[in-house]
C-alpha cells in the first residue's frame, strides 16, 4: 500500500460532502476520491436489501480508483451494509455509526441520548445497538426526520418551513429530556443552527461525520497510512447522475469550489 493513494468516500448522493469537509479539516494532505450515487438517492427510505446491493456497487467504484481506505459516509449504508462493504473491500473501512455512538456516549451526562436519521437508519436500530453496547445504562430515543434531506439540499437553512418541520420532528425528543442528540444523517449538520434553535441550546449535538474524521485520522496513523506529502491534495468527485447539480450543491456543503465532477456510467435508478 502506498501512502499517497487516496481515501475513498462514498455516499448515496451529495450529503457525504459534510464528511469530506470534516476529513479535509483534520487531514488536509490526504488525497480523496468521492463517489455519490446521485442517480439512486435517497437510500433512506429503501429496504436494507436494496441498500446493501447499492453499497457493494459504490464500493466497487472506489476500488477502481485504488483507494487505501474507505469511509462509508452515508449513515444508512453504515447502518445496514457496513459488514458487506468491509468484506468486499479487503482494505480498512470505517462507517459513521460507531464513531457517532462513541462521541455521544462520551458526551451525555444524563445518559439520555436522541438519534435522528433517515427511516432506514432509525429502523435498523444501529445507533441504539452501538450506544447500548458501549454503555447499557444509556437510554436511546430515535426519530426519523426524512424531510431534513431535501430541505438541506434546497439550502433552506434559515427558513421558517424548516423550523416548523424541525419543531414537529424534535418535539417528541424534548419530552424525553435528552441532553445529547446524534445528527445521524449526512445532511443534518447543514441544519445545525435550526436544530439548535428548536432545542434551545439545551442539547449537545453530535456530528457523526466529524466524529468519524477523528477515527479515520487515528486509524491512518496506527496503520502507518498517512500521506507524507505536504503538497496540495487531489480531490476527485464522481457521481452517477447530474454532475452539474452536484457541483453546485457540493460547493455549499464543502464551502469551496469542487472543480470538475465526473459522471460514472452504468448506474440506473
Ligand atoms: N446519506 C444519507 C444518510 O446519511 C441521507 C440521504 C439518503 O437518504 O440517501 O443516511
Amino acid at each position: 500500500m502506498n501512502n499517497a493513494q487516496p481515501i475513498g468516500v462514498f455516499d448515496s448522493g451529495i450529503g457525504g460532502m459534510t464528511v469530506v469537509r470534516a476529513l479535509i479539516r483534520l487531514l488536509p494532505y490526504e488525497n480523496i476520491v468521492y463517489f455519490g450515487d446521485t442517480a439512486r438517492v435517497p437510500y433512506g427510505p429503501k429496504s436494507p436489501q436494496v441498500v446493501r446491493e447499492y453499497a457493494l456497487q459504490d464500493t466497487d467504484v472506489l476500488l477502481q480508483h485504488d483507494v487505501k481506505f474507505i469511509v462509508t459516509a452515508c449513515n444508512t449504508v453504515s447502518a445496514v451494509a457496513l459488514d458487506i462493504v468491509q468484506k468486499r473491500a479487503k482494505i480498512p473501512v470505517v462507517g459513521v455509526i460507531l464513531p457517532g455512538a462513541e462521541a455521544a456516549v462520551q458526551t451525555s451526562k444524563k445518559k439520555r441520548i436522541g438519534v435522528i436519521g433517515t427511516l432506514g437508519t432509525i429502523f435498523s436500530n444501529a445507533y441504539t445497538n452501538a450506544i447500548r453496547q458501549l454503555d447499557p445504562n444509556v437510554q436511546v430515543f430515535g426519530q426519523p426526520c426524512p424531510l431534513f434531506v431535501p430541505l438541506a439540499e434546497e439550502g433552506w437553512i434559515d427558513h421558517k418551513a424548516t423550523e416548523l418541520i424541525a419543531k414537529e420532528y424534535l418535539f417528541p425528543l424534548t419530552l424525553k429530556k435528552i441532553d445529547t442528540l446524534v445528527l445521524g444523517c449526512t445532511h443534518y449538520p447543514i441544519l445545525r443552527n435550526v436544530i439548535n434553535k428548536v432545542l434551545q441550546d439545551s442539547v449537545t449535538l453530535i456530528d457523526s461525520g466529524e466524529a468519524t474524521a477523528v477515527v479515520v485520522k487515528k486509524m491512518l496513523a496506527e496503520l502507518n497510512l498517512e500521506n507524507t506529502s505536504k503538497l496540495k491534495p487531489n480531490l476527485q468527485f464522481y457521481v452517477s447522475d447530474v454532475p452539474h447539480k452536484f457541483a453546485e450543491i457540493g460547493e455549499r456543503f464543502l464551502g469551496t469550489k469542487l472543480g470538475k465532477v465526473h459522471r460514472v456510467e452504468g448506474f440506473l435508478s
